[in-house]
């Protein structure tokens, strides 16, 4: 990767916990890598009082407890640390804005970035529109309207965490006020499942390999399958969760990238707007669910009492900040259909939850079994399908199972599978998803975010099941923790012959035939 510009990261919400956990690791990471310009500098802004030493130590503390690479660098260290600076703030008052705006004005001479400004939304969701409107109009971004004058060629960006709204008419009004101030060339939405390695080796393994092509789709491919499990619970997140559930919290962005990236055609080059494209259309082709019918493609679950991997829940109703009568689900399991040429017919099952038994972000691609062969004539049960697993976390790589001969003089067939894992073929830990998308932010490349049509035609998809479940009667499922979900989810899948399948499954049985 190249050096990014110089820079002004400019962090609303500068006091929060992704802040800590992710952002300020990943901006250390990057000036240790000599990926960040020795010009750029980082602005904290929030409401919590605090002075430029205090901000700074805070920093140094969560890079203790969070830093990728650890013991720190501390001479890495105290260069950022010289450069990182913090304005406690009201997001709506529009006499701290000009207070800030010439503060960062005074900082921007003095560490000579050019007028470059990253301006990263960390803050809850709530007060995006109003840091938007202040943005655009206390810190004259009127200009960035219209295209730079060759003169000042400055960049203003803006990065805006998820979620993106709650529904598609909220994502489209933050659109439109988004719009209002920037253009959509300004605008990176972040969703960090984009950063990871292996989703983004998806295209490569996809469209870098002929191999798979022509076998990638209804004719040869059964169903699909997508995990994110989680095996936590709310934790101290109660409070947004509540308002959000799974489909809002990891569904509507998460699922759904890895979804279209394993459902769209090749895009015409790697280009952001090639590959936005592509992916809009697969959200574009999926079948609307009829608010009436959500039941027998949605199931939602929410735990119960109990514990898991020694963590233990007094259960989702009774977790801080939570309404003890919720109905927001903390599990999702959906079937959903991608109506196009590539894939009619082919169902797609995404499950999540939280306190499931293992964290795992894993797709199954299952494969028709082979046509009657030998075989399926000479053996006590039919030969597996093969499946094809992309493991996203933990232990990213991709593994393929084939059916192999047992050695020995009977024939006694057993599933095997040739696995590639990036830690053993690269000997590198794979950078956070956060790295990479702040330098990709600097640098100006969009295709790792979310463009405003995408945001919403995700919400498309989302927003019925949404609907069908708010005019539901029946509560969500319980669970137990540590369980893969509500029995109604097994019954999703079990009801279309087919089963959920993970790495950890137990190994299939040896299938014995006569010679
Ligand atoms: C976030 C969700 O987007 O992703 C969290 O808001 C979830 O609820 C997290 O825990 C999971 O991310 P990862 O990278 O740990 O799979």
């Amino acid at each position: 990767m190249l050096p990014a510009p110089p820079c002004a990261i400019v962090i609303f919400g500068a006091s929060g916990d992704l802040v800590r956990r992710k952002l300020i690791p990943a901006i250390y990471e990057l000036a240790r890598q000599g990926l960040l310009n020795e010009r750029a500098y980082v602005l904290g802004f929030a409401r919590t009082p605090l002075d430029d030493d205090h901000f700074r130590a805070g920093c140094h503390d969560s890079l203790l407890a969070h830093a990728r690479t650890r013991p720190i660098d501390e001479q890495v260290w105290r260069k950022l640390a010289a450069r990182m600076h913090y304005a406690s703030a009201d997001y709506s008052s529009s006499e701290d804005y000009a207070r800030v705006s010439a503060l960062l004005n005074a900082l921007d001479e003095r560490y000579d970035t050019g007028g470059n400004r990253l301006y990263y939304l960390a803050t809850p969701p709530a007060q995006f529109e109003p840091i938007i409107q202040h943005l655009g109009e206390k810190l004259r971004l009127r200009d960035a309207l219209h295209p730079p004058a060759p003169e000042d060629g400055a960049f203003r960006r803006i990065i805006l965490e998820k979620p993106f709204g709650r529904d598609l008419s909220s994502a489209h009004e933050l659109n439109r006020v988004l719009h209002r101030h920037f253009r959509e060339e300004q605008i990176f939405r972040i969703d960090h499942y984009l950063g990871k390695e292996t989703v983004q080796n998806l295209m490569v393994m996809r469209f870098a390999n002929s191999i798979f092509e022509p076998i990638w789709n209804y004719k040869y491919i059964d169903h699909v399958q997508i995990t994110v499990a989680e095996d936590i619970g709310v934790g101290a997140r109660g409070g947004y969760y509540d308002s959000a559930g799974a489909l809002r919290d990891i569904v509507q962005n998460h699922m759904l990238q890895l979804m279209a990236l394993v459902a769209m055609e090749p895009p015409v080059s790697l280009d952001a707007i090639s590959v936005r494209d592509e992916k809009v259309k697969v959200y574009r082709s999926v079948r609307p669910i009829r608010a009436g019918a959500v039941g027998a493609f949605a199931v939602r679950g929410q735990y119960g009492p109990g514990e898991c991997r020694g963590a233990t829940t007094p259960g989702y109703l009774r977790e801080k900040d939570v309404n003890p009568a919720s109905r927001t689900e903390t599990f999702a399991a959906l079937k959903l259909f991608v109506d196009n040429w590539r894939w009619s017919g082919t169902p797609f099952y995404l499950r999540t939850g939280k306190f499931l038994p293992q964290k795992l972000t894993e797709i199954v691609v299952r494969f028709r079994s082979p046509p009657l062969t030998l075989f399926q004539k000479q053996c006590e049960a039919p030969v597996y399908p093969n499946d094809l697993l992309v493991r996203v976390q933990p232990d990213e790589g991709i593994s393929l199972r084939l059916n192999g001969k047992v050695p020995g003089g009977q024939l006694n067939i057993r599933s095997v599978a040739m696995d590639f894992r990036y830690s053993s073929v690269f000997n590198a830990e794979s950078p956070d998803s956060y790295e990479r998308l702040i330098h990709d932010a600097m640098m100006g490349d969009q295709t790792l975010f979310i463009r405003a049509d995408e945001a919403e035609a995700a919400w498309a998809v989302v927003d019925p099941i949404e609907k069908g479940w708010s005019e539901d009667k029946a509560p969500p499922h319980t669970y137990e923790p540590c369980t893969w979900g509500p029995k109604a989810a097994m019954d999703l899948i079990e009801a279309d012959a087919r089963r959920w399948l993970h790495g950890d499954n137990q190994p299939e049985p040896i299938i014995a035939c006569s010679l």
